[in-house]
């Protein structure tokens, strides 16, 4: 017998059961679902909508179900349809006549609100904490290599000397970013719609307030109609996702060129590897690869619910179970990508040979080059013009610009050229760049402190 059942003569079709039923996935929301309800029970309690005894018992059921859910003891029944019929259904077996009460002031539709809210809340915790547990690492990383010299790149061309510190921290500015977005959609999540009934509220006297403050939610929401059917929340979060994505899906990206022949600037640990069927000299950086590779998967989550939302008229359709799948891939593909991806760049042995002579050929003191004419006097159009003619005739010469004779830089200019070589020494062009954000060993300290005094703060 249906929950719903009065109002139809027929049983549903066997197919039709199948097919809308959505307790094979919504049976993950079974413990928030089951919080909601018992602050609920104790708000109809309290308000003397039902008796105390009644909601006593309401809650010790649901206490009873809750327990044994996380003790994996019990079996959803596919004919209950989803994760909010089943536990009603369980409950009033257990505690008799009295379960009938709980939906009292209730719809599923704000019931579902509520649940996804929760469930979404406590992944955009556990994110979050992935991501802390990242940022330590890129910190670890980054006081080890202060001083490991390598090329940055623009266009993926040598351009200028950097560390391999500053390089990391860049990314640890990404994770700052996705987490501060976290934190941000964390607010918009936050928020009870329980008491929008199904679309109209409740005449019933209940309080939100009470239901909202035991489940821990620092408020409510301000209209019944958006509240059954917004799912901007989701589709936030599942875009905070995308980027974490995007931003892992880089990083791999440079860790598979890195850890090539071409520049073996990395090697990634056989732990985190994998081998060839049929060439035996083989080590894939498999998982930075499938983590690129999940990438579309998460936008393929965020493009899907963006699109069963589109066009949806108010409230509640049914179309809105369809954002589940979408968001619980979306987490699971981005936790699962962390739980790999920080061992892995933990484990990465960095080659600062490889990195620092990668500094050497290149020319990527060209700059510091046109820079130093400039404090000689030079404008700095024509001390540009005068360093790529340097750069042209050095190649040609296969030199660098460290070893090209005062006579040589005379061809080009007739400016003051004391102290030049120590100018475009790689070293030296690194300290200079001391600038805050910098690369010079001096301001990256300064970001080392910061970036231990964020995580202090944010856990
Ligand atoms: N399983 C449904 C969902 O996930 C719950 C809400 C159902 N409400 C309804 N009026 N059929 O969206």
């Amino acid at each position: 017998m249906k929950l719903w059942g009065g109002r139809f003569a027929k049983e549903t079709d066997r197919r039709m059961e199948e097919f809308h039923s959505s307790i094979g996935f919504d049976q993950r929301l079974a413990a928030v679902d089951i919080r909601g309800s018992i602050a609920h029970a104790r708000m109809l309690g309290k308000v003397g909508i039902i008796t105390p005894a009644e909601a006593e018992s309401l809650i010790q059921g649901l206490e009873g179900i809750l327990a044994d859910v996380e003790a994996g003891k019990i079996q959803f029944d596919p004919a209950a349809e989803d994760i909010h019929m089943n536990v009603e259904k369980i409950l009033t077996e257990r505690v008799g006549e009295v379960g009938k009460k709980l939906h009292t002031a209730r719809s599923r539709n704000d019931q579902v609100a509520l649940d996804f809210r929760l469930y979404t809340a406590l992944k955009i915790e556990e994110t979050d904490l992935a991501l802390a547990e990242l940022q330590r690492v890129l910190v670890e990383l980054a006081e080890e290599h202060l001083t490991t010299l390598m090329p940055g790149y623009t266009h993926l061309q040598r351009a200028q000397p950097v560390t391999l510190a500053h390089h990391l921290l860049a990314y640890f500015e990404m994770f700052r970013r996705d987490r501060d977005r976290l934190a941000d959609v964390a607010k918009r999540v936050k928020v009870s719609p329980l008491g929008s009934g199904a679309i109209a509220g409740t005449p019933f006297p209940i309080d939100r307030q009470m239901v909202a403050a035991e489940l821990g939610l620092p408020g409510i929401t301000r209209n019944s109609m958006d509240a059954v059917s917004d799912r901007d929340f989701a589709l936030e979060f599942i875009f905070a996702l995308a980027v974490i994505m995007m931003h892992l899906s880089r990083f791999c990206e440079e860790l598979i060129l890195w850890s090539s022949m071409e520049f073996r600037f990395v090697e990634i640990d056989d732990a985190y590897a994998t081998g060839s069927s049929m060439m035996p000299q083989k080590k894939n950086p498999d998982a930075a690869e499938l983590i690129r590779g999940k990438t579309g998967r998460v936008y393929g989550d965020l493009m899907g619910l963006l699109t069963v939302m589109k066009g949806l008229p108010l409230t509640y359709n049914k179309d809105m179970q369809e954002d589940k799948e979408a968001l619980f891939d979306a987490v699971d593909t981005v936790l699962g990508c962390l739980a790999v991806f920080t061992p892995m760049l933990a484990t990465a042995t960095f080659n600062r040979d490889k990195l620092g002579s990668a500094t050497r050929e290149g020319f990527l003191n060209a700059t510091d080059l046109a820079d130093f004419l400039v404090t000689r006097g030079v404008p700095f159009r024509e001390a540009h013009e005068v360093a790529g003619r340097a750069v042209r005739y050095a190649i040609e010469k296969g030199k660098t610009l460290e070893e090209l004779t005062e006579e040589e830089y005379r061809q080009w200019t007739a400016a003051d050229l004391a102290g030049l070589k120590e100018a475009v020494g790689m070293e030296v062009c690194l300290s200079r760049r001391q600038v805050p954000g910098g690369p010079a060993p001096d301001a990256v300290r300064q970001a080392i402190l910061e970036a231990k005094n964020y995580l202090k703060i944010n856990n």
